[in-house]
């Protein structure tokens, strides 16, 4: 058959690399490590194989684990000695991710970056102090569908004073970069703030710009201890069915000086990535989730799925999607794989 165009042509052995569009390397991925204040025993995550709680005093050998594998960057979550209305343990001098991350910093060569965000400070688990507990309603137990429930909402303006405080503290303890998480209207300009005011102006923002209100963050809950105790974060987390106001909610963050754009999560929404990638010219970073870490493990347990090449095809995805950097539990194991091929 005398065909004029056969891509098979370059499908064979040998000319398959040169004309590969997309690669991954060890240095675009971040590894999130989870710090607990509550223990001096590392305390492995039911649903996130292969991940533990990690005590302060093993801060910087669990990083030194990670930077061997090829991974340079980490990103910090903490879970406090205690929790309170406020969540005033988050913007701590002597808080968990404040003291890690200068133990961190100090010892190692890793770039830290800290997730700035009240929900596993917060005695409730919402990402920042209610309504009723600023009207002086502190204490009462919404636990019991109590009438409070449907109105219940995070008091915006007085969680972006806590958001920048977080920061500060973040910065001051050496933190790299500062990852706001809490989806406030205003948090980037806040923080911005907050760090130029006080010296930090070299410290750059990676904004969780188009967070959305999933169902695949199950596992991180239960890692970071920080599921809502009531009600769910409908109200500033984004609707999964919207992609347009995805694009409004990401131009308002870099307006006000987001340095790198994040989409979370990942697989289940490359397209945002993808929108994201076509219209900034920011670096774009998608967070691959608790959830989408897990299902891939469950499927593999049951030998439904092999491991190690879902996980490269995930992550290589997401980067053909236009994300240059990919959050993932998978970091260590993908970063050994892709030097271990070499
Ligand atoms: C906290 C935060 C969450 C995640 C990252 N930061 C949880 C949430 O919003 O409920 C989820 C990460 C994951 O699932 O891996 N605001």
């Amino acid at each position: 058959m005398n065909l004029t165009h056969r891509p098979r042509r370059l499908r064979q052995d040998g000319v398959r690399g040169l004309v590969s569009e997309t690669s991954l390397e060890p240095a675009d991925l971040i590894a999130p490590v989870f710090i607990d204040a509550t223990t001096d025993e590392r305390i492995p995550i039911e649903s996130m194989p292969g991940h533990e709680r990690v005590p302060i005093d093993e801060s910087v050998a669990r990083v030194e684990e990670i930077l061997e594998t090829g991974v340079e960057a980490v990103m910090l979550f903490g879970i406090p000695i205690a929790k309170d209305a406020q969540g005033s343990r988050a913007w701590a001098d002597d808080g968990v991710v404040q003291e890690a991350t200068r133990r961190i910093t100090a010892e190692t060569d890793a770039y830290v970056i800290t997730d700035a965000c009240l929900c596993e400070y917060t005695d409730h688990g919402h990402c920042g102090a209610l309504e009723d507990e600023l009207r002086g309603e502190a204490g009462h137990d919404h636990s019991e569908g109590c009438a409070h429930e449907p109105t219940m909402t995070v008091d915006n303006d007085a969680t972006l004073e806590s958001l920048e405080r977080i920061a500060v503290s973040h910065a001051e303890a050496g933190a790299d970069m500062i990852a706001p998480s809490g989806m406030m209207d205003g948090m980037v300009a806040a923080i911005r703030e907050g760090l130029d005011r006080e010296g930090f102006e070299h410290v750059p923002i990676m904004s969780y710009a188009a967070k959305y209100e999933s169902a695949f963050y199950g596992p991180f809950r239960d890692a970071a201890d920080g599921a809502p105790a009531f009600g769910n974060r409908r109200h500033y987390q984004m609707d999964p069915a919207n992609a347009r106001e995805a694009m409004r909610e990401v131009r308002l963050d870099a307006e006000q000086g987001a340095d790198v754009l994040m989409v979370k999560p990942a697989l289940p929404y490359l397209d945002i990535v993808n929108d994201l990638r076509r219209e900034f010219d920011h670096p774009i970073a998608a967070y691959n989730v608790s959830g989408e870490y897990a299902m891939l493990h469950a499927a593999a347990e049951k030998g439904w799925l092999d491991l190690e090449e879902v996980a490269l095809e995930s992550l290589l995805s997401i980067k053909r999607a236009g994300a240059d950097l990919i959050l993932t539990y998978f970091a260590e194991d993908v970063a050994q794989g892709l030097t271990a091929g070499r």
